[in-house]
């Protein structure tokens, strides 16, 4: 009876010690277990702040791209309603009078050019190297400056002292081209000899 009880009590104390040993090591593999998932879930943390500055970063990125773009698009629809406006420039090789710089114009389906803004004046003096006719008269009534489609003339780019009607004689407006001034308009004779700068529409 003692031994048995002996022997129970070994058994019991052995199975005590396994139960121990095997909760020590569950205990360790669950505390494994949570750091590797705190580790893991740290790491998505940190990913997540990375890819919420990221993220920021290419919202704020878009919308200064599509500012430009819309900056660029309104940009080109300006260009584009100035180029309609304005046509297109051509200028003709030979020297011939007003009346035939005119005509020759007309005859490719455009015009004496009419200048009417600055920046047009500007433009056309920047790409002219030679005198040339411009669409503006005075051939209908002295001292009453028309453009060739019969508006008048509200801003002009005259030398200084022009026009002057020189003689008695001057009806036809020619331009000269000067780097240092977009007042470049001289009153002369119409039957004159110039290039002329047509524009076409
Ligand atoms: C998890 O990690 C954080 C930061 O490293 C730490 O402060 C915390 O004590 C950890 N938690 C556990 C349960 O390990
Ligand atoms: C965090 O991102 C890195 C790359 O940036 C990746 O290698 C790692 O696996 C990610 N961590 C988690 C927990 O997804
Ligand atoms: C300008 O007026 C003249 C008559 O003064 C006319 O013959 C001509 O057709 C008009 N031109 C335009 C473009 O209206
Ligand atoms: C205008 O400038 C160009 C080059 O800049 C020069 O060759 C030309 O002689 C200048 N013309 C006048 C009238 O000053």
């Amino acid at each position: 009876m003692t031994v048995c009880l002996g022997l129970i009590c070994v058994l019991l104390l052995v199975i005590i010690i396994f139960i121990t040993a095997k909760r020590e090591s569950l205990l360790n593999s669950y505390k494994n277990t949570v750091e590797e998932i705190n580790q893991t879930i740290n790491n998505l943390q940190d990913n997540y702040t990375d890819l919420t500055q990221k993220k920021l970063e290419l919202e704020n990125s878009f919308n200064s791209l599509s500012q430009k773009k819309m900056e660029l698009e309104s940009k080109v629809t300006e260009l584009t309603r100035e180029a309609s406006k304005q046509g297109f420039f051509f200028i003709s090789c030979e020297l011939k009078s007003w009346s035939e710089s005119r005509k020759y114009c007309r005859d490719r389906g455009a015009d004496l050019v009419i200048i009417n803004t600055e920046e047009k004046q500007r433009l056309i003096s920047s790409v002219v190297k030679d005198r040339v006719w411009i669409g503006l008269s005075d051939i209908e009534t002295e001292g009453r400056m028309i453009w060739v489609d019969n508006s008048t003339l509200n801003r002009g780019f005259w030398f200084r002292g022009e026009p002057n009607n020189y003689e008695g004689n001057e009806d036809c407006v020619e331009l000269i081209p000067t780097n240092d001034s977009v007042n470049n308009w001289n009153d002369l004779p119409c039957s004159e000899k110039r290039k002329g700068i047509c524009e076409k529409n």
